[in-house]
Parts: structure tokens; sequence; C-alpha cells
């Protein structure tokens, strides 16, 4: 389950504090699916990062399975995410000098978990990549690149599942296998997932819509199910994937987030020829 407390987060800019998010309070239960849908700037992505741990609120207080995270520090914070959370970002933020396999592995090694590299091949030919597994991600499409990076949320069974418009930068096609994948994903786990995509958003149980960083509204769509109907979204219906393609910089959300997702802060992209490893 995930709970909000009157949650809040202010960012600092020159003297003045501008507030993002205000007075946010909502309970997910355990297995639900939810869409958070709001106009852009309305505070989508700064929510979801403060749910899934990866930046702190200003005010009020995330509990995630009876947890409140305003009372683990940084290494039992960043545990728990590596034990419970997955994270699939809209920009994939997969590390460029690892290739697919040692991305999805990743997660599982820094928790030296035992066959990590057969538990993330199992995955890599779970998302239809089995045959990418050497690539870097520079040799990958943007669809191969999110699938990846949906392997790499999904390989350590995380109890729930975050996803920050999944689809945005996608071509219909990919992002309708991306939606497949999310949605047998969503079997298995608590699933909150950021769109511009009203089809999509309506796919969930209860779409939360935010408007200047308050919840304007929560809107039932069926009751909470694990076998909701699924049916095929085109992608490219998101107004950001044709208006706002590009991510913001210096969002602290997302540099934040790619430092808990992986456990590094980046790196130097390999060349696309030359530095592919040898096939395993
Ligand atoms: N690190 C930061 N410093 C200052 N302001 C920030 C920072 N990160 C986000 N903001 C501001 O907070 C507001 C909400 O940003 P957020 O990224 O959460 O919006 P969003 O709803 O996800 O938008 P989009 O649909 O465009 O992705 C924006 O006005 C943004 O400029
Ligand atoms: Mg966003």
């Amino acid at each position: 389950m995930i709970e909000t407390k009157t949650l809040g987060r202010d960012y600092i800019r020159g003297e003045r504090a501008l507030t993002v998010l205000d007075d946010v309070s909502f309970i997910v239960q355990s297995g639900e699916f939810v869409s958070i849908t709001g106009p852009s700037g309305s505070g989508k992505s700064t929510l979801l990062g403060l749910l899934a741990g990866l930046d702190r609120p200003t005010r009020g207080s995330v509990w995630l399975e009876g947890q409140n995270l305003n009372d683990l520090d940084e290494t039992s914070l960043s545990r728990f995410r590596g034990s419970r959370i997955g994270f699939v970002f809209q920009n994939f933020q997969l590390v460029p000098t690892l290739t697919a396999l040692e991305n999805v592995s990743l997660p599982l090694r820094l928790q030296d978990a035992v066959g990590a590299d057969e538990k993330a091949r199992q995955m890599l030919n779970r998302v239809g990549l089995a045959d990418r597994l050497n690539h870097y991600p520079t040799q990958l499409s943007g669809g191969e690149m999110q699938r990846v990076a949906i392997a790499r949320a999904s390989v350590i069974a995380p109890s729930i599942l975050f996803a920050d418009e999944p689809t945005g930068n996608l071509d219909s096609g990919s992002g309708d296998r991306v939606i497949d994948l999310l949605m047998e994903s969503r079997k298995h786990c608590t699933l909150v997932l950021v769109t511009h995509n009203p089809e999509l958003a309506s796919l969930a149980d209860r779409e939360i819509r935010l408007r200047d960083g308050k919840v304007e509204q929560i809107v039932t769509h069926r009751k909470a199910s694990r076998t909701g109907a699924k049916k095929k979204v085109a992608a490219t219906a998101s107004p950001r994937a044709k208006s706002k393609p590009a991510p913001k910089k210096g969002n602290a959300t997302r540099s934040s987030t790619r430092k808990a997702a992986t456990g590094k802060g980046g790196g130097q992209r390999p060349a696309r020829s030359g530095k592919k490893k040898a096939a395993k």
C-alpha cells in the first residue's frame, strides 16, 4: 500500500520558494493500478519521485507498505528501494557503458543476488530481447531501450512499479508493446503510471488528476482488480509525445533517480562501433 499524507515539495529558486506539490493525500491499495495525469508542469514527475523515495518531501510523508520513508536514512532508503521498488523512466536512463544484460542484472548485483545474470537473461527473454543481450544502449532502438528499462525495473520482482510516461517518446507499435509489458507486470505488483495519454490513463483502476501541484480529482475507472480488461492504446496519442519530447534538464528528480535506479551516476557513452563486447 502507498499512502501520502499532506505531501508537499518546494524548490528554491533564487530567494523564492516555488511550491510544485502541495497538500497531496491519497492511498493506493496493494495490487491496484493507478494512473497520474495532469498538464505539463503540474507535478507528476515530482510526485512519482517522492512516492518512489527518489526525492525527499518538503512537507508531509510517503508511506510504503507501512514504512514512513522520512524515517529511513539514505542507506536504508536505498536498500528499501533496491528490494521493493521498480522505476521505469521516460527516457530509459540506462547506463550507457553497460550492455542490456549488464543493465538488467545491475539491480540484482547491487543486492548481491545469486544468479543475477541468469535472471537478467530470463527477464530480457520475456521482453523479447533475447537477441540483444550484449548490445549497448546506443545500439538499441527507443522501444528496445524502454523494454530493457522495464526488464531492469521488473527483475527484482518489485512490489511497486512506477513508470513515468513510459510510452511518451515511442511510436505507437513500440508503445503498445511497452503497454502490454506493463499490463503483464501489474498482475504481480502495484503499478503507478504517469501518462499524458487519456486512453492509457483510463486502463487504470483509478486516475489521480493533478493541477498546479494539487490533486484536482480522483476518478475511478473500474473496481480495483488485477484482471481488468486490457485494450490496445496508441502511444502516439500522447500530447507530450508531440509537443514536448525532450526531458527537462536540471530536474533534481530525474538526476537523483538515475543514481537510485542504477547505483551509478552515468558515464561516457561507448561509440556505436568498436566497443561492443563479445557475445556471451
Ligand atoms: N529541480 C527543480 N528545480 C526547480 N524546479 C523544478 C525542479 N524540478 C521540477 N521543477 C518544477 O516543478 C514543476 C513540476 O515539474 P514536474 O517535472 O513534476 O512536472 P510534470 O507534471 O511531470 O510535467 P511534464 O508533464 O512536462 O513531465 C515544474 O514547474 C518544474 O519546472
Ligand atoms: Mg514529468
